[in-house]
C-alpha cells in the first residue's frame, strides 16, 4: 500500500474513530490490512464514512409481472472476493446487478432490489432488511453484508456489536433451513446436496413432482424434528420461528415463474428451477418476477402444520417450547424482546452517531412491522426519543 494511501486511511480511521466514539480496541478483530487490493481498499476507504441511514424506499410504480432475467441484469458469477450467504434471494439478486455484485449493500438498495427483481411486497422488504440490519448490519456506514463478516462494510463498533454479516449464526441465520445445514454441524450457509435430495422427495410426495405449499409446510416440519432429533444446540425461538416459515414458503413464491398464475401451477416450483436457484443462484433464461407484491405464506404453512417455538436443553430429544422471545403468533412478544433484549444486548450504551442511527433504524423497524394495522404493539424506546 503506499504511504499516502495508508495516511489518508488512518486519519480517516481517525476521524471516524472520534466521530463515533469508537474504540482502537474494535480494530485487531479484523485481519491487517496489508495484502487488501487497490479496489478493495477504495472500497473500504469509502465505506469507512458514517452516514445517516436514507428513508426507506417506497413501493415500486409497476407492480405486475416483467422480465427480470433482462440484458441489464445479466448472471455474472461473483469472484472470490465477493460476499455471498445463506439467502439464495438476496445471493441471486448480486449475481444479477439487482443488489451491489460484492454483496455489500445499503438497506435502501436490499428494498429496492427484492422489489425490482422479486417483487417483494414493501412491507416485509422493508421489516426483513431492517430488522437484519440491526443485528448484522454496521449502524454507522449503514451498510450490511449478506454473507461473512468484512472490513468492507467498515469498522465495526466495539463487541459486544457483533457486525457479523447474514451468515452469522443465531442472529437472523437460523436453524432447520430447507437446503442449508444448521450451523453445528460446520457451514451454515452453503447449497447441501443432501439436503436438496430430501426436498426433492418431499416435493414429489406432497406436491406431484412441484415444490408446492403443501410440500413446503411438510418440510418445514420435518427439518424442525430433523434438528431436534440431530442438533444438540437446536433453537428455534423468537425471530427464527417467524422467518423459517416466511422462507420455507419463499422456493414457490418467488422462484415460479409469475407467468404461472392458473391453479395448480401458480407456486408450483419445477425441480430443474428450483436447483438453478437454489444451488445456482442463477435466474433462467426469460425468467419473469412474480405476477403480484408477495408477502409470503407463513400464515398457511403454519396453519398447515403447526410447530412451537422453542429448543433443545440439554441435548438431542430434549426439546423444550420456549415463547419467551414471541413467535409468528406473538408478533408484539417478538418486537419488544427483539429490541429490548437483543438489539440493546448489542448495543448496551451507543453513543454519538452509532446512537442517532440506531433510532433511526428502530423507528424503521417499528414504522414496518408486518401486522395489519392500526400497528397494536407498543413502541419500545431503549435509548430515548431523540
Ligand atoms: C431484504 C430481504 C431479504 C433478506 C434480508 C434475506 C435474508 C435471508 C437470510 C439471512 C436467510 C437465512 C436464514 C436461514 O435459513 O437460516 C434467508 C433465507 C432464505 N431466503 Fe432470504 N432474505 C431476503 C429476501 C428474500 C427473497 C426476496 C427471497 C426469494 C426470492 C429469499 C429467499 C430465501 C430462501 C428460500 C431462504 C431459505 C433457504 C433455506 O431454507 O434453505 N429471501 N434470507
Ligand atoms: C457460520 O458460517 C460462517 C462462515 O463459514 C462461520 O464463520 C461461522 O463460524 C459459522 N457459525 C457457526 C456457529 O458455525
Ligand atoms: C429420497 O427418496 C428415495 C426413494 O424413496 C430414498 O431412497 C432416499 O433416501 C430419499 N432421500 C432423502 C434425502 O430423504
Ligand atoms: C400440492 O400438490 C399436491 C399434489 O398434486 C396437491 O394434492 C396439493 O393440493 C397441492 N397443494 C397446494 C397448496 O396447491
Ligand atoms: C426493557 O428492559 C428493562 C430492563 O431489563 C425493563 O426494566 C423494561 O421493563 C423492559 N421494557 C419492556 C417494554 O419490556
Amino acid at each position: 500500500m503506499p504511504p499516502s494511501r495508508l495516511s489518508s486511511l488512518l486519519s480517516i480511521l481517525t476521524v471516524s474513530l472520534v466521530l463515533n466514539a469508537f474504540t482502537v480496541a474494535a480494530i485487531p478483530a479484523y485481519q491487517s490490512l496489508a495484502g487488501v487490493s487497490e479496489r478493495d481498499l477504495g472500497d473500504i476507504l469509502n465505506s469507512l464514512v458514517p452516514r445517516t441511514p436514507a428513508p426507506p424506499p417506497g413501493p415500486m410504480d409497476f407492480l405486475g409481472t416483467k422480465l427480470v432475467n433482462d440484458p441489464a441484469h445479466p448472471f455474472i458469477a461473483p469472484k472470490p472476493t465477493d460476499m455471498r450467504g445463506p439467502c439464495p434471494g438476496l445471493n441471486t439478486l448480486a449475481n444479477h446487478g439487482y443488489i451491489p455484485r460484492n454483496g455489500i449493500a445499503t438497506p435502501a438498495q436490499l428494498i429496492i432490489g427484492v422489489q425490482e427483481g422479486f417483487n417483494m411486497e414493501n412491507i416485509v422488504a422493508r421489516f426483513t432488511t431492517y430488522v437484519n440490519h440491526l443485528i448484522d448490519g454496521n449502524l454507522v456506514t449503514d451498510l450490511i453484508s449478506i454473507g461473512d463478516k468484512t472490513l468492507k462494510t467498515g469498522i465495526p463498533p466495539p463487541p459486544p456489536a457483533l457486525v457479523a454479516g447474514m451468515n452469522n449464526h443465531g442472529t437472523f441465520e437460523g436453524d432447520a433451513s430447507l437446503t442449508r445445514g444448521d450451523a453445528f454441524f460446520g457451514d451454515n450457509h452453503s447449497f447441501s446436496p443432501e439436503l436438496f435430495e430430501q426436498f426433492k422427495n418431499f416435493s414429489s410426495v406432497y406436491g406431484g413432482g412441484y415444490f408446492n405449499l403443501t410440500a413446503a409446510a411438510e418440510l418445514r416440519a420435518h427439518r424442525y424434528h430433523q434438528s431436534i432429533q440431530t442438533n444438540p444446540e437446536f433453537r428455534f425461538m423468537g425471530l427464527r420461528h417467524i422467518t423459517a416459515f416466511a422462507e420455507a414458503s419463499f422456493p414457490a413464491v418467488f422462484f415460479t415463474d409469475g407467468r404461472r398464475t392458473e391453479p395448480g401451477e401458480k407456486f408450483h416450483l419445477d425441480m430443474v428451477t428450483a436447483e438453478r436457484f437454489l444451488k445456482e443462484m442463477h435466474m433462467p433464461d426469460d425468467f419473469h418476477r412474480p405476477a403480484q407484491p408477495i408477502q409470503g405464506e407463513s400464515g398457511f404453512l403454519f396453519t398447515h402444520r403447526p410447530i412451537q417455538p422453542g429448543r433443545n436443553a440439554n441435548g438431542v430429544n430434549t426439546f423444550q417450547v420456549d415463547e419467551s422471545l414471541g413467535s409468528l403468533v406473538d408478533f408484539c412478544g417478538f418486537y419488544t424482546q427483539f429490541v429490548n433484549v437483543t438489539v440493546r444486548g448489542f448495543y448496551p450504551n451507543p453513543k454519538g452517531v452509532l446512537k442517532r442511527n440506531l433510532n433511526i433504524n428502530l423507528q424503521f423497524l417499528y414504522d414496518n412491522l408486518p401486522v395489519p394495522p392500526p400497528n397494536p404493539c407498543t413502541q419500545v424506546f431503549p435509548y430515548g426519543r431523540d
